[in-house]
Order: C-alpha cells, then structure tokens, then sequence
C-alpha cells in the first residue's frame, strides 16, 4: 500500500505540463485537415499553375487543360501529399531518439531541449506566406512531426514514472485526453469561419508550436522522475526530494526500497540498447505484447475514420459533413474521459478487450450500413451511428491504453528503448494506413471495414490470450508475471526436448 497523499498540486502541474506535449501532437495530427483546399488553392497560385479563372496550361501540354480545383494539378498534389505525409516520417525517424533523449539529461530536460523543434516548427508554418509557401510548410511539417515523434514517447515514459501506482492508468491516459483535445481544436479552428480560410492559415497551422511556449515555461517547476534519478543516475537523496515534493509529506523508503531493488536488476545487466532489446529472450515475451498492443492501435483503422471523415459521411450520405467530423471530435474527447475513471478500477486487459470487440462489431455494422444504403435510405443512420460507436470503443481502451502500457510493462532498464521501439512501430503502421487507406477503399468499396473487422477480431484473441493484467501492480510485480511465463515457456521446451532424446534413446 502506498501511503502519502499521492494527488498533490506539484504532481497535477507535471502531469498538465508533460501532457502539453500531446495537445500539441493531438493539435497536429488534426491540423492539416479542414483547410486542405484552401491550402491547396494557395499553393497552387504561388506555384503559377492554378488561378481562380480555373483554367491553366499544363506544362506539358500543349492544350488547355482545365483544373476546376487546384488539388487536382499534380504539382499541387505532391507538394499537398508531401505537406502531409512528412510529419509522420519525422515521427518515424525521432521516436528512435526517444531513449536517448530521455536519459540524456533526464526527462523534464528532455522535454525542455525538444521544445525548441517546435517552436522552430511553428514560425516556419506561422511566417510560411513570406518565402515559397510550401517548402515553408513541407520544412515546417517535417520539423513538427520529428518533434511530436519524440514527445509522444517522452511524455507517457515521464508520466508512467511519476504516477502513483493506483492512478498510474488514469493520469498515463490523460496523454490521450490532450491528444485528442488537441485533435478537436484543430477541428474547430479549422472551420472556414474561424481560422480556415485564406487569410488565416497560416495562423491556424504556426498555432501548433504554442503550448511548447507555455511548456517551457512550467517545465523548470516540475520535479525530475525519481526512478530516473535514482535508477539511472544513482542519486538517492534527490530522488527522495522529488518523490516528497511529487507526493507530499510522507514516508518515502518503500518506494526508494522498490526502486533500490530495480537498480540492483538494471545494474546487473549491460545498457539495453534497443538492438539487444530487440536480441534479447528475456523480454521477448513483453515486447510482442507492447507492439501488438500498438500495432492494434494503429490497424483498428481508426485513423482512416479521422484522415478520411469528410469522405466515409459523404459516402454515407450525411448532409453536414464537416459538423458530423467535428461530432466524431466531441464522441472521441468524451470517451477518452470516460476511460479515464475506469481504467485503474476495470483495467487495461477488460478495457482493451471491450473496445477491440465493439470496434469489431461496429465495423461490421459499417459494412452492413454502406452496402444496403442503396436499397434503405435510413441505412445511413446505421453507417453513421456505427461510426460515432467505433470512435467510443476506441477510447475506452484501444486508444489510450497502449501509450503507456509500454512504460509498465518494462522496468527502468530497457523502458527507455521499448518506448522507442513501440512508438516507431505506431508512427510507422499509422503512415501506412495514412497511405494506403484511399486505395484499400477503391480495391475494396463498400467491404473496405471487413478488412478492419478481420483484423481487430485477430487482436481481441491475442489480447485475450497474451496480455496479463497491469492494474495496481508495482513495475517489480509486473517483470515477475513475465519471468513466471518466461520459465513455464523455458520448462515446456525443456520437458519437450528432454522427451525427445528420451525418445530417441528408446527408439534406438
Ligand atoms: C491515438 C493514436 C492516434 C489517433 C488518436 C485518435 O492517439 O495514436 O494515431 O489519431 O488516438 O484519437
């Protein structure tokens, strides 16, 4: 039992400053949405190959053609799809970075030193009409998705070590509340009567490196991670005062004797880098739970209802789609509070299973919805529903869980590296569906959420099957549930070869 009074004011200003990060990341990811168009119709003009006449000479061509929108000329379409598409390779490449990072000068420094990216990020995109715009935007994007890569593995690992054991779900899923937070006020403002218009997207697009400025200036009030201080760098009596300052006046040596403990593991074995992370036996079993467990994440296909929203309501013939978008919002925020009560009262493994399951019923019902609408006009009630449905499960458990289920499934040890490993694996498969997604729904029309179904009953069985449950237990616990099935794995082998050669001798 831990005592202390644990939900201090320090610990709420760390938590709100840390999750600054993911409001930013929540921010971005949304951001490039609403004002496609008139970002599109922009570029086109200051390329000189579009104008509002809407008919231009192509290049090569010696005809008129006509491009009625701007999105449809192909110099336009790279320099978008680029615009697009290199956040999340910046996210990809810097996720690596991570541990590096994080135990570099420790976390709150770390968070401190990549605040800069941002704010670089934001004045690139913010200033973009004063130099060619999109190489302004495409440099800006770049920056910013390199900056989110690294904050959405720095804020749950500095979270996960500073949350109190029986809060550590609800305060590890407050990551997710500022993303999709930050997801719904791009949505807002990105409403042509707001910030999505001509004259203001640059705004709406620089807004994304403000909270950094604010971060920056809570940062040097948070305390550091003692885990971080203790375990790796070997500074007892600091972590003692970060530990009285997180959690008020208490009684401090449990935890510093569970963390002594973790020490004396860590320090047993050479740095885990994540090459041998990935080598390693001894965590094999953790870290196919805390890929799938991304990797579930990412294909539920949940991202091809926030990329394409606009397009599946206008398909499933809902009038406003712009609003029923900003509704999936609203749904995806609400639901996200909701986990927030009950993940450390149900737990990770029921959560996640619940919302795995109800997605794959609502993909069903997604298909059901858009095959018949034909023949039902009210079937897009039922394709509508069932997406507002899919939002909900995700965020009971599929959404957040993952995010910090990585920080408590590994100790100090190699939790750097496996947050950099699994959060690359989500930047990489959420680029995929990001890609590809347009093409499975021309290849596969109205199926298109059969292939989701499939797969999301294929990541119900393997949770079912494989993940332990996480709740209320200490880091030390958790390792231990893993080394059980470690050597109950060990022995199996051990038994089946032994019986082998028993085998072999008899038959010889
Ligand atoms: C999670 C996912 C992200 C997705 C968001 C939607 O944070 O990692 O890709 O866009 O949830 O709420």
């Amino acid at each position: 039992m831990e005592s202390g009074k644990q939900l201090t004011g320090t610990l709420a200003l760390a938590v709100f400053t840390a999750a600054l990060g993911s409001l930013q990341y929540g921010y971005s990811l949304g951001v490039i949405n609403a004002p496609q168009k008139v970002i599109e119709n922009y570029y086109g003009r200051t390329l000189g190959v579009w104008s509002e006449r809407a008919v231009v000479l192509s290049e090569n061509s010696t005809e008129e053609e006509e491009y009625p929108e701007a999105g449809r000329h192909p110099a336009v379409i790279m320099y978008w799809s680029l615009s697009v598409a290199i956040f999340s390779i910046g996210g990809m490449l810097s996720s690596f970075l991570v541990g590096f990072v994080g135990d570099l000068r420790g976390r709150v420094k770390g968070m401190l030193m990549v605040n800069v990216l941002a704010v670089a990020a934001g004045l690139l995109m913010g200033l973009c009409k004063m130099w060619k715009p999109h190489i302004m935007v495409i440099s800006g994007r770049a920056v910013m998705g390199f900056y989110c890569g690294l904050t959405s593995g720095l804020v749950p690992m500095y979270i996960g070590e500073i949350a109190p054991k029986a809060y550590r779900g609800a305060l590890g899923t407050l990551h997710q509340l500022a993303i999709v937070t930050g997801i719904l006020v791009s949505q807002v403002l990105g409403l042509d009567f707001i910030l999505g218009n001509d004259a203001m997207w640059p705004l709406m697009l620089g807004l994304s490196g403000a909270p950094a400025v604010l971060q920056s200036l809570l940062l040097p009030l948070c305390p550091e991670s003692p885990r971080y201080l203790y375990i790796v760098q070997g500074k007892e009596q600091e972590a003692r005062k970060s530990l009285l300052h997180l959690k008020g006046e208490y009684d401090p040596t449990p935890d510093l004797e569970e963390m002594r403990r973790e020490k004396e593991e860590a320090d047993k074995e050479p740095r885990v880098s994540i090459i041998s992370l990935i080598r390693s036996s001894v965590y094999r079993q953790q870290l196919v739970v805390a890929l799938m467990m991304h990797l579930s994440q990412q294909f539920s296909g949940i991202n091809a209802i926030f990329y394409y929203s606009t397009a599946i309501f206008t398909r499933a013939g809902v009038g406003q789609p712009v609003y029923a978008t900003i509704g999936v919002g609203v749904i995806n925020t609400i639901f996200t509070m909701v986990s927030v009560a009950l993940v450390d009262k149900a737990g990770r493994r029921t959560l996640t299973l619940v919302g795995l399951g109800g997605m794959c019923c609502c993909a069903v019902g997604m298909t059901v919805g858009l095959k018949l609408q034909g023949d039902y006009p009210w079937m897009s009630y039922v394709s509508m529903s069932a997406i507002f449905l899919f939002v909900s499960f995700f965020e009971i458990g599929p959404g957040p869980i993952p995010w910090f289920i990585v920080a408590e499934l590994f100790s100090q040890g190699p939790r750097p590296a496996a947050i950099a490993l699994a959060g690359c694996c989500n930047w990489t498969s959420n680029f995929i569906i990001g890609m590809t997604f347009p093409y499975i729904q021309t290849w596969l029309d109205s199926y298109v959420f059969i292939l989701f179904a499939g797969l999301l009953f294929g990541f119900t069985v393997f949770i079912y099957l494989r993940v332990p449950e996480t709740k209320g237990k200490s880091f030390e616990e958790i390792a231990a549930v893993f080394q059980k099935g470690r050597k109950k794995l060990e022995q199996g082998t051990k038994d089946a070869t032994e019986l082998q050669e028993l085998k072999t001798s008899t038959d010889a």
